[in-house]
């Protein structure tokens, strides 16, 4: 009961909130006359700052709900190991906007629009990681071959490139932040935003132990010729993914690029703020590029079908549907999972732990940071399982994106590298990805200490309009740090 008016109360808040949006969306296309912006992208931005002004409207203290409008979708989805579906009879078209459709495959998608909720403080993960020292480590100058053969050897060393350092680059960053208006979502546009500084826009990271290829985006396309890319995971991942995009189009316009979301089943559904995903195909190399919202990388089920506010089973043996049905056809898979997995995140969502289709009630996975570990474990066992029957497709999982709140839950440094700009350890500071990765043929794709000496490029308090209580610590401005996670990916291809 408590729940259902917390909700009520919710969807007030977003419908002044999206009023004043809309009117504000007005004004903008008004001052922004004689730039094309295609409805699909201004919709989508619409979207993407109606979460934000309607947390600004909530104004609450808690410094921590940049994600608050977390679940687009939680899809039904085939057993992990049973291929059999669950059965599930018709379901009602749900009020408070849960609305359910059939794809044409016959299984449930379910879009959960109502579902907000508020992130709870990752106590554990407050803090800066501790910047490195500096080493004493030579580096390759750039473009000196001659220099990098010295320290590195391709046969007999494979390169860390998360051990490196960020070095001041005038040729960053790849795109404008004031461009990719097509795939670049305005709360994320830093540009366009009162910030005012951009220092933290001309860096690259430079490897220790060898060059990172230049990125070049038609050299890109063409080594990507007839390929698909995926990312899938949280809004982290979707950060990359919209990172992605802007890198290939060079933050063009890009008519040409096609949208090919219905191929993927990627559709807004009624009453969902934004879709379970995009998917775009540049044309003249016929390349993919799409990303799938799976903040757990689980299988969302809700329990009960004629129940409008049923619970959902998170079932942490069971990959999403999406995964399974499209593996086939991707060649290189990024996936990623990691803020999600907080009690409040549960509450909030109505997410029930569920292993062997039955509900978990006590013992070692009702503690998060081990059920994270174990479906982290679970998830790449998977797909270890899956690249032999797939020989085309390279899989990553990306480390976790650190955030950075200080003790007040700000992050109002303007200045680069403070924390130092090296990182020289051996190993990840994501102790869970790397276990897990280890002795399979899933790729690590480590941003976690390199992403940590950057606290300054994160979204931070501003706005479109004005400046916000609430601290975004936990997203990266675009152009930003997601564009060297692509750069690190590109090089691994
Ligand atoms: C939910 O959607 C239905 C149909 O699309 C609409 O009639 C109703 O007003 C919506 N309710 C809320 C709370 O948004
Ligand atoms: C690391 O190097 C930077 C600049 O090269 C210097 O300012 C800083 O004091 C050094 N830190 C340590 C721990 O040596
Ligand atoms: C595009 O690439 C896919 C493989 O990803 C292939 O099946 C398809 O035939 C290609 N289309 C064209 C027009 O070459
Ligand atoms: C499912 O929800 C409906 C409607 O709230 C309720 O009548 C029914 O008893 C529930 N079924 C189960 C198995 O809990
Ligand atoms: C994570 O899970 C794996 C496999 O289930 C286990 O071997 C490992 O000890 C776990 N690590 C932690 C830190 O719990
Ligand atoms: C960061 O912002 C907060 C709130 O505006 C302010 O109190 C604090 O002094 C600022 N810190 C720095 C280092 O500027």
């Amino acid at each position: 009961m408590k729940a259902r008016n917390n909700h009520i109360l919710g969807w007030k808040q977003i419908y002044i909130a999206l009023i004043v949006l809309i009117l504000m969306a007005m004004l903008l296309r008004h001052s922004r006359k004689g730039s094309s912006v295609s409805t699909m992208s201004s919709s989508q931005d619409l979207f993407a700052e109606s979460s934000l002004s309607a947390e600004d409207q909530l104004a609450e203290s808690s410094p921590s709900r940049e994600d608050q409008f977390i679940e687009p979708s939680s899809s039904a989805e085939d057993h992990f190991t049973d291929p059999s579906q669950s059965a599930q009879d018709a379901l009602p078209v749900a009020p408070n906007n849960v609305s359910v459709s059939m794809n044409p495959e016959g299984t449930f998608e379910e879009t959960n629009s109502h579902a907000t909720m508020t992130e709870e403080t990752e106590n554990k993960e407050l803090n800066f990681d501790p910047p490195p020292m500096n080493s004493t480590m030579s580096y390759p100058s750039r473009n000196d071959k001659s220099d990098m053969e010295n320290t590195y050897s391709p046969k007999t060393q494979v390169c860390n490139y998360a051990q490196g350092r960020w070095v001041a680059d005038s040729q960053r960053p790849f795109y404008s932040g004031l461009g990719c208006k097509r795939w670049l979502p305005s709360p994320w546009a830093c540009r366009l935003t009162q910030r005012a500084d951009f220092s933290y826009e001309g860096y690259r990271w430079q490897p220790i132990n060898c060059d990172l290829p230049d990125y070049e985006r038609f050299a890109f396309l063409r080594k990507m010729q007839d390929k698909t890319i995926a990312f899938i995971g949280d809004s982290l991942g979707r950060q990359q993914f919209h990172s992605l995009m802007c890198m290939a189009t060079g933050g063009e316009e890009s008519p040409e690029v096609k949208d090919v979301a219905t191929e993927y089943g990627l559709v807004k559904r009624s009453g969902a703020m934004r879709p379970d995903g995009w998917a775009y195909r540049f044309p003249t190399t016929n390349t993919t590029i799409l990303f799938y919202w799976s903040s757990t990388l689980c299988r969302l089920e809700r329990i009960n079908n004629t129940d409008p506010d049923s619970s959902f089973a998170l079932h942490l043996d069971r990959v999403p549907t999406f995964l399974r049905k499209f593996l086939h056809r991707f060649n290189v898979l990024v996936l990623n999972t990691a803020h999600h997995w907080i009690k409040a995140k549960f509450i909030a969502n109505r997410w029930v732990m569920y292993l062997n289709g039955k509900p978990i009630k006590n013992g070692m996975l009702m503690d998060m940071m081990n059920v994270k570990n174990f479906t982290v474990h679970r998830m790449v066992k998977w797909l270890d399982s899956q690249l032999p029957l797939h020989p085309g497709l390279k899989a990553f999982f990306r480390t976790r994106s650190p955030r950075h709140l200080d003790n007040k839950g700000n992050c109002n440094n303007t200045t680069p590298l403070t924390g130092g700009s090296e990182v020289i350890q051996e190993g990840s500071s994501d102790k869970i990805v790397e276990t897990a990765v280890k002795g399979t043929k899933v790729n690590i794709l480590d941003i976690t200490a390199l992403s940590a000496l950057r606290d300054e490029a994160h979204k931070s308090q501003y706005r479109i309009f004005g400046t916000s209580a609430y601290y975004d610590c936990l997203h990266w401005c675009l152009p930003g740090i997601p564009d060297t996670w692509n750069e690190l990916l590109v090089a691994q291809l």
